[in-house]
């Protein structure tokens, strides 16, 4: 077959070239050349008009709702990130940092959909098939529908798989997928969005569900194109520590579901398996006796999650106070420090401030600001803040403002068994606790202070 001609756009101006440069010869953007497959324009009938596909506009009222009939896996968190289950036809992409566990999880699911829905292609550019057989070995039975092929080029897997029409197939990476008709190597820009527009057709087309592995840069996006985020209907990412074996699935992007869902799994011996109560996985090495200890409740999603966030203060002995934090934002610990010594009155310029969140857990909300502030005076002034979950954001002027999903996050703090609950005031109103006495809420910082004891010593 004769090879599609191919150019060289320039994705700055659009300039056109047959060969590729390190710079756009006419604007000089740096890295924009991609190469492009040259499609024949659609040939015009006479008149200017391009062929429409011929809708007439409806009233949406009239529109039908599409009802998916989802492929249900019998892994929850799974799931629960993508919306109900797997809609056939649908295009996701899966992103991590290399070894977090995206072909173990993959295969897993592989695994699951080849038991439970029909048979799965599972498609390797990275390793040999030996290879996974290894993987798969350690994740228990492996189904008799699940095939597995080790190929890179494009073509020849969306040939294979409108030969053997599997349920589902993954692709694993998109950054090892290339076809013929570009000369570009696996991996360059204009390879991965190739290859991913042609397996997008292949989802439509034939209503197979598809997978894609892809790889995350330094700076956290998916490596090759942002564009390849455009392409497909969802979005997920699979994010961890290293160090930790909890591993939380996150869909960024999803037209078939909620964003922001997360579900968390523990990597194990035997591959990921879920967390049906991660709250309590993240408290159960908590002493409650000590100072600086408090629980946080932060919500991933539109689930709530109670976290230990720990602070450790002690006095600085050479030159300026340090303060480190691991899971927690550096600026506002620093901010949130000088609040406690403007709005309390306590002495933190001459105090070493240490923050960390336990698990490996990363607290982005504002929502736990005020933890983080009970955290640091209670290991300042040493008294234990043991039984309850503490819920608010803090203001520069010291008040505790106001947050969302109140009553799920006390709800959450209840089933885990803290009855007692600190929350900005101004949610004491949605909450309709007042009466019960275990929730508590405060207007400012000193007024939170006060209430757990950390200012009477
Ligand atoms: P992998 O799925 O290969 O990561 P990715 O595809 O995202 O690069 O996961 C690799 C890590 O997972 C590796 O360090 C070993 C670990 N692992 C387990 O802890 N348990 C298991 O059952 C498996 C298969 C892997
Ligand atoms: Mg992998």
């Amino acid at each position: 077959m004769p090879r599609q001609h191919t150019q060289f756009v320039c994705q700055q101006c659009g300039g056109r070239y047959p060969q590729g440069y390190g710079r756009c010869p006419s604007c000089n953007a740096w890295d924009s050349l991609v190469e492009t497959i040259e499609r024949p324009a659609p040939p015009r009938n006479g008149t200017a008009r391009v062929a429409s596909s011929g809708a007439a506009p409806l009233a949406l009222a009239d529109v039908q709702s599409a009802e998916y009939q989802r492929l249900q896996l019998p892994l929850e968190e799974f799931n629960r990130v993508l919306g109900g289950g797997v809609v056939p036809g649908s295009l996701v992409l899966l992103g991590g940092e290399p070894g977090i566990g995206k072909s173990t999880l993959l295969l897993q699911v592989s695994n699951l959909a080849a038991n439970h829905c029909g048979p799965v292609l599972y498609v390797t550019g990275e390793e040999s098939a030996q290879q996974v057989k290894l993987r798969a070995d350690r994740l228990g039975s492996i189904s008799r529908e699940l095939y597995i092929l080790a190929e890179t080029d494009v073509d020849a897997i969306i040939e294979q798989t409108e030969r053997t029409r599997p349920a589902m197939v993954v692709v694993d990476s998109i950054q090892t997928m290339q076809t013929a008709d570009l000369n570009s190597p696996a991996g360059a820009v204009g390879q991965v969005r190739e290859a991913t527009a042609r397996l997008t057709r292949l989802a439509k087309n034939s209503g197979i569900a598809v997978f894609l592995v892809g790889h995350v840069t330094k700076e956290g996006n998916i490596a090759g194109p942002k564009t390849l985020e455009h392409m497909v209907d969802t979005v997920l990412y699979l994010e961890g520590d290293r160090f930790h074996a909890y591993r939380l699935l996150r869909s960024v992007k999803n037209r078939f579901g909620a964003t922001h869902e997360v579900g968390v799994f523990d990597m194990r011996e035997d591959g990921l398996s879920e967390v049906t109560n991660p709250s309590a996985m993240f408290l159960s090495e908590r002493e409650t006796q000590a100072a600086g200890s408090v629980v946080a409740v932060t919500l991933e999603g539109s689930r709530p999650l109670l976290v230990e966030l720990q602070a450790l203060v002690t006095p600085t002995h050479f030159g300026l106070p340090r303060r480190t934090t691991t899971g927690f934002d550096m600026n506002r610990l620093v901010l949130l420090a000088a609040v406690i010594s403007k709005r309390a009155g306590l002495p933190l310029a001459t105090q070493d401030i240490y923050v960390n969140v336990v698990g490996g857990m990363k607290l982005t909300e504002p929502a736990s600001d005020l933890a983080t502030v009970m955290a640091i005076t209670s290991s300042l002034c040493d008294v234990p803040i043991t039984e309850f979950a503490i819920i608010g954001e803090v203001g520069l002027g010291g008040e505790v403002r106001s947050v969302n999903h109140i009553r799920q996050r006390i709800n959450e703090a209840r089933k885990l068994g803290l009855e007692r609950c600190l929350i900005p005031r101004r949610n004491l109103r949605d909450a309709e606790e007042r009466a019960t006495g275990g929730v508590i809420g405060v207007e400012t910082v000193r007024e939170a202070l006060d209430v757990t004891g950390c200012l009477r010593r």
